[in-house]
């Protein structure tokens, strides 16, 4: 054993550069459904960036945005599959996998993003970020996008104003409970299906932050937005749990800090990125924008409260308890 052997042994564990060079860069692929300008899509391209200032020639980021490569209905089959390696989906795709994952999506929980970001740092939080390793894949972080806004082809004001619409819900069952409690009808659909869906009248409404509203040009073919932030688009950055654990341990280390690196700056910037968008929908002059006043918050808050009630068992008490308490502080 020569000393340049225990110095390069000695880099390696105490996480220097001078790990193991690999013949071939590894490949990750990075598949996500909404484009570069959003939170998630800018975040994507971050990590792109970093990786290939500070592991280039080791890792490659391939970003595969809007369903090009994988979409809702694949894409965690292709991540179990290791033919994609990164994924972001919204947590409401996640959480038949997963029931606790459910409290993000109840309707009228979180006040605020602030609230949600709390929420995330706590353990139980963290604990859910865990909860899908017996399905083979490994949270990585919490990426927001914001609050989702109703959208519609006729004026929405009460929740009564729902009755007898069909909106388009990602594959949560939760999502789907909040409209049909309010007498709408709920429909299931992969985001790259949504603008169609709207356009042809296969449904009539849609709940999106203002990012996704903008990108996807939602805007264009619903003439009614409620700004209601009722609920907010949380992502979740996954891996397959093999190929993650399977990488040179310094790699992985250095992908997880660039990984946290870019969680804090996609989470610093969603708000931004979504007024900006609220601001181009606004100045596109689409859609005529209703801004809910805290007593019809409070409306809509009491018609859909029993959901809480009714998904406390699936969520957890603790999950929900640690969940609402985020509001107070
Ligand atoms: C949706 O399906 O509406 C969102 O989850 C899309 C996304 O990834 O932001």
């Amino acid at each position: 054993m020569t000393k340049r052997f225990f110095a390069t042994l000695a880099a390696v564990l105490l996480g220097g550069a001078a790990w193991p060079v690999l013949a071939d860069p590894v490949v990750i692929k990075f598949a996500h459904v909404v484009n570069d300008d959003t939170p998630k899509g800018r975040g994507a391209l971050q990590f792109q960036k970093l990786v290939q200032e500070r592991l280039g020639g080791q890792v490659k980021i391939e970003v595969y945005p809007n369903s090009t490569l994988v979409g809702d209905a694949d894409e965690l089959e292709a991540l179990k599959a290791n033919k994609v390696q990164l994924l972001a989906p919204s947590v409401s795709k996640l959480n038949g996998l997963a029931k606790g994952l459910q409290v993000y999506d109840l309707p009228y929980l979180f006040d605020n993003l602030e609230a949600v970001k709390r929420f995330q740092r706590r353990d139980k939080s963290r604990e859910l970020l865990g909860s899908l390793v017996a399905h083979g894949i490994t949270g990585l972080g919490y990426w927001n996008n914001g609050g989702r806004q109703l959208s519609a082809t006729r004026d929405i004001r009460t929740p009564a104003d729902l009755k007898g619409l069909a909106f388009r819900v990602e594959s949560s069952d939760v999502l789907a409970a909040y409209f049909q409690q309010l007498g709408a009808q709920a429909v299931k659909l992969p985001f790259a299906q949504v603008y169609g869906a709207l356009q042809s009248g296969k449904v009539q409404g849609a709940e999106n932050p203002w990012s996704n509203l903008l990108g996807q040009k939602l805007n264009t073919v619903q003439p009614y937005i409620v700004e209601d932030n009722h609920s907010f688009l949380t992502y979740m950055v996954i891996t397959n749990t093999n190929f993650w654990n399977g990488l040179p341990f310094g790699i992985r280390a250095e992908l997880e800090a660039i990984l946290d690196e870019v969680t804090l700056s996609v989470n610093r910037d969603a708000e931004a990125i979504n007024a900006k968008a609220r601001e181009r929908v606004v100045a596109a002059n689409t859609s005529k924008i209703l801004v809910q006043t805290p007593a019809e918050r409070e409306a809509w808050r009491a018609a859909v409260a029993p959901l809480i009630k009714r998904y406390e068992s699936e969520v957890g008490s603790d999950v929900l308890r640690a969940a609402e308490a985020t509001n107070r502080r």
